[in-house]
């Protein structure tokens, strides 16, 4: 943070989000609002840009060594271990498209996944012949025990290439048990790949002690940047374990030296690089760069179990609010299947979409994931809040029942 900043971060205040318009932004798992530090340093970026053209990104290109030093920081990883992509979707694609496959390989997804980490899968499956399963994700909500078992007998049984799984599912806000599956699939000679936009800035998560192959996390949710920027994570020595099909000019060794260092240096030729940066293969967006250090360095100042223990504590006081208006509540039971999100289901008769709706109206912003009412506070989110929520709660289902 610069000295001149407006605020220091503070659990509980929305004093960086000065502009914010609604009582309650409930809605992180989709996208959050731009603190003031981020919209301070993607316009400082655009300043310079519409300074200096491409002198601004020579300025700028070194920020993205120290940005992703702060996301190793974040995940528990080094800087060498990531590489900077335009979306979660894209990171995802791109690790479908460059495994070794061979022909019948089995690949394990879970179906009440957000489509990012079904997709990608599916194309795999058809241009390289794999053999796709896809299991029941509501089932680890349900009984995780049981789901667990089932998961592990169907690796020991059957084998599998690779598992693509959520580390926190995006309508019922479970947290899946990741460290578990991680050292199943790799008792079974699988490899795991987590998409943890739902959980990365909310829920701690350290790739290493968790044995995470792959972990692909976009910047707009629980982290608080801007859409346009996400990143990869691949665990050591990602040449002997992918295939760089989706290189492009930026994924050469010294691919910029042409343009740089006078005549004969265009070549087609150079290696494509060993480090999963190959995967950084044409321009990135560099005030996305700028935004998302920016929201990284409240989350690293915060902490994220400091930012946890908040959320936990604002979802304690909001599900009971629900649960007395005859809403089901899917928040898991296990502390450690929770996560930013509670999600609830509908007393009969009330239509979520109309009631976020009305709620929207009344300053609440939530979201209807496939039916489900999703409230998703963050570090900024006070429990003082929660007086007004309860009250156009109550009013909102009284009216429609
Ligand atoms: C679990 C999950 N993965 C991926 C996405 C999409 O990410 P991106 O837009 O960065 O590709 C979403 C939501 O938008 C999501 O909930």
């Amino acid at each position: 943070m610069s000295p001149t900043d407006e605020r220091q971060p503070e659990l509980g205040s929305r004093a960086l989000f000065p502009e914010l318009e609604c009582d309650a932004y409930l809605n992180h798992a989709s996208m959050s609002p731009w603190s003031a530090p981020v919209r301070r340093e993607m316009n400082r970026c655009g300043d310079d840009y519409a300074r200096k053209g491409l002198g601004a990104l020579m300025e700028w290109r070194p920020q993205r060594k120290r940005l992703k030093e702060k996301i190793a920081t974040l995940i528990g990883a080094q800087g060498g271990d990531i590489a900077l992509v335009p979306s979660t979707t894209r990171g995802l694609i791109d690790l479908a498209l460059c495994m070794p496959w061979q022909r019948g390989d089995r690949v394990i997804v879970f179906s009440g996944e957000f489509p990012t980490n079904v997709t990608p899968w599916q194309r795999a499956a058809e241009l390289f012949g794999l053999d796709l399963v896809m299991l029941e994700a509501e089932l680890f909500r349900t009984n995780e025990e049981e789901a667990l078992a089932s998961f592990e007998s169907e690796l020991e049984s059957r084998g599998a290439r690779l598992v693509a799984v959520s580390a926190v599912e995006f309508q019922t806000g479970y947290r899946m048990p990741v460290d578990a599956m991680a050292r199943a699939c790799h008792r079974a000679g699988a490899e795991i790949v987590v998409d943890a936009i739902q959980a990365l800035g909310i829920v701690p998560m350290n790739v290493v002690a968790s044995e995470i192959d792959y972990l692909v996390c976009g910047s707009h949710k629980w982290l608080m940047g801007p859409e346009g920027i996400a990143f990869v994570y691949a665990t050591k020595d990602p040449a002997s374990r992918l295939r760089p099909h989706v290189a492009g000019w930026l994924s050469h060794e010294s691919p910029v030296d042409f343009l740089l260092e006078g005549p004969g240096r265009l070549r087609y030729d150079r290696p494509i690089r060993s480090t999963i940066d190959f995967l950084e293969n044409g321009s990135l967006s560099t005030i996305g760069c700028a935004g998302l250090e920016a929201a990284l360095d409240i989350l690293i100042e915060l902490g994220p179990t400091a930012i946890f223990t908040h959320v936990q504590a604002y979802l304690d006081e909001l599900e009971p609010l629900l649960v007395e208006l005859s809403f089901e509540s899917l928040r898991a039971s296990n502390g450690h299947g929770r996560s930013g999100t509670l999600s609830v289901l509908p007393p009969s008769g009330v239509e979520v979409t109309a009631l976020s709706r009305a709620l929207g109206e009344a300053g609440i912003i939530c979201a209807v994931p496939d039916g489900h009412l999703r409230f998703s506070p963050h570090w900024p989110n006070a429990r003082s809040e929660l007086e007004h929520v309860g009250a156009e709660l109550r009013r909102i289902v009284a009216a429609k029942g």
